[in-house]
């Protein structure tokens, strides 16, 4: 497994679970240390115990050395990170040096699995590499995308609503198979396609995602403008087995590693090969809007300006569950509160250490109660289940002003009524 990033390194124990012999690979000395120290870097339920569990039994290694891994493996997983870049692109500079050092140790007919999520054509062109880079070595290659969510990922890994993999060759097809026939048997669906198509299928499926969530957002506005509920609408919406009840929840927006990147690259190939997607473009736009509608809802509950203003804010990270911030709304939100002057005291059970780095003149606060205390406003912006049970009592007597703006709507607005806030919520 190439690359001890978020998927290398769940997918790396998760196949040592599943019985296979598995060395994670990662130029980055420091992480490799770490993790065999026992340090799992990244923030996922269950990962700690499995990465235990295989390394005491001897299917898990982590190493920096591939002269020590590469040759004689069956199979190299890439699993190297695919950032965005210029414009949108996908950036592969870590991928392409990766697929030179593979090509260089590997043994004859090893397999070269493409895990990272890489544009149409990208496995198709490395195969190019391998093959000037060892022009007398036969070697397969296939195309695995993976469909992890942060949170989730091992559950996600262990029990997938389908498999896909994209190859040339029916042993490239069978060799992946292999790695995946528990699952298989156990009946998950499994897709065997062309590289191209398994490379698209993952960022179609991530753009769908997103444009549903980008479609409940929009129609959460139209709820508050007509006086609908988006909650009763998408709980009508997602009954329709067509349509299905996941991914319906409005809220400030998409954000995280993948939705953002993978909707910016989809479209850059979209327009590249001459087929630009409309629908992938308002996906996106309507999410870049999404920050600015939140700030302007708490601007508006707050009397117009939140200048002065004392503002708990609770959540940080793009969702609940994870630690990761990247492309979090709520961070977006946070600054824009902060360039209005608001005095901007936040709490998340998980974030709290990577947000240290990146906001500057906010307060953290030890717990979601310390947070609320005087504060004039409380603002819910990720849906971490211990914001969704918060003792109301407890809040209303440490808050100076009993209002709270929920942009994840984890709340019923009659129960805060009752329990005496001025309550804001989406799309209600
Ligand atoms: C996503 C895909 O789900 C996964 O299959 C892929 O491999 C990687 O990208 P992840 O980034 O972990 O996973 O997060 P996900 O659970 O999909 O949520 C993405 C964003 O959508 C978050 O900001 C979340 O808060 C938001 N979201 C999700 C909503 O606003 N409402 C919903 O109903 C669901």
């Amino acid at each position: 497994m190439v690359g001890v990033g978020y998927v290398g390194i769940v997918t790396g124990a998760c196949l040592a679970d599943l019985g296979h012999d598995v060395t994670c690979l990662d130029t980055d000395r420091r992480k490799i240390d770490q993790l065999r120290g026992g340090v799992i870097p990244i923030f996922e339920p269950g990962l700690p115990g499995l990465v235990h569990h295989n390394t005491t039994a001897g299917r898990l290694r982590f190493d920096y050395d591939y002269s020590e891994a590469i040759p004689g493996a069956e199979l190299v997983m890439l699993a190297v990170g695919t950032p965005t870049s210029d414009r949108g692109k996908a950036d592969l500079s870590s991928i392409l040096p990766a697929v030179d050092d593979v090509a260089r140790l590997m043994d004859p007919g090893t397999t070269i699995v493409v895990k990272s999520t890489v544009p149409v054509g990208t496995t198709a062109a490395l195969a190019i590499q391998v093959a000037e880079a060892r022009p007398d070595v036969a070697f397969e290659i296939a195309s695995n995308p993976e469909f992890l969510r942060q949170g989730s990922a091992v559950e996600d890994f262990m029990k997938p609503a389908r498999i896909v993999v994209g190859s040339r060759t029916a042993q490239a097809a069978a060799t992946v198979r292999e790695l995946y026939q528990p699952m298989i048997d156990g009946g998950t669906p499994a897709i065997f396609c062309n590289l191209e198509t398994a490379e698209l299928i993952k960022y179609a499926s991530n753009a769908f995602l997103a444009v549903k969530l980008s479609f409940v957002n929009e129609m959460a506005d139209v709820c508050e403008e007509a006086g609908a509920d988006i909650n009763y609408l998408t709980e009508a919406l997602g009954l329709d087995p067509r349509i299905g009840k996941h991914f319906l929840n409005a809220g400030p927006g998409f954000g995280g590693s993948c939705l953002p990147k993978d909707t910016q690259a989809l479209l850059q190939t979209t327009q590249l090969v001459g087929a630009p997607s409309r629908v992938v473009a308002a996906a996106i736009d309507v999410n870049a809007n999404r920050p600015s509608r939140m700030v302007n809802k708490i601007a508006m509950a707050t009397g117009g300006s939140v200048r002065g203003k004392r503002i708990a804010v609770l959540g940080l990270t793009f969702k609940a569950n994870t630690d990761d911030l990247r492309q979090s709304p709520a961070l977006a939100i946070i600054r824009w509160l902060i360039g209005h002057e608001a005095q901007v005291r936040v709490f998340d059970p998980a974030g709290m250490d990577k947000a240290a780095a990146l906001l500057d003149r906010v307060e953290f606060a030890a717990d979601a109660y310390s947070c609320v205390t005087d504060a004039d406003a409380v603002a819910i912006l990720t849906e971490w289940p211990e914001f969704a049970a918060l003792d109301l009592e407890r809040v209303r007597g440490l808050v100076a002003e009993p209002m709270i703006i929920d942009l994840r709507n984890l709340y019923d607005p009659a129960t805060m009524k009752r329990a005496g806030f001025t309550y804001h919520s989406i799309g209600r």
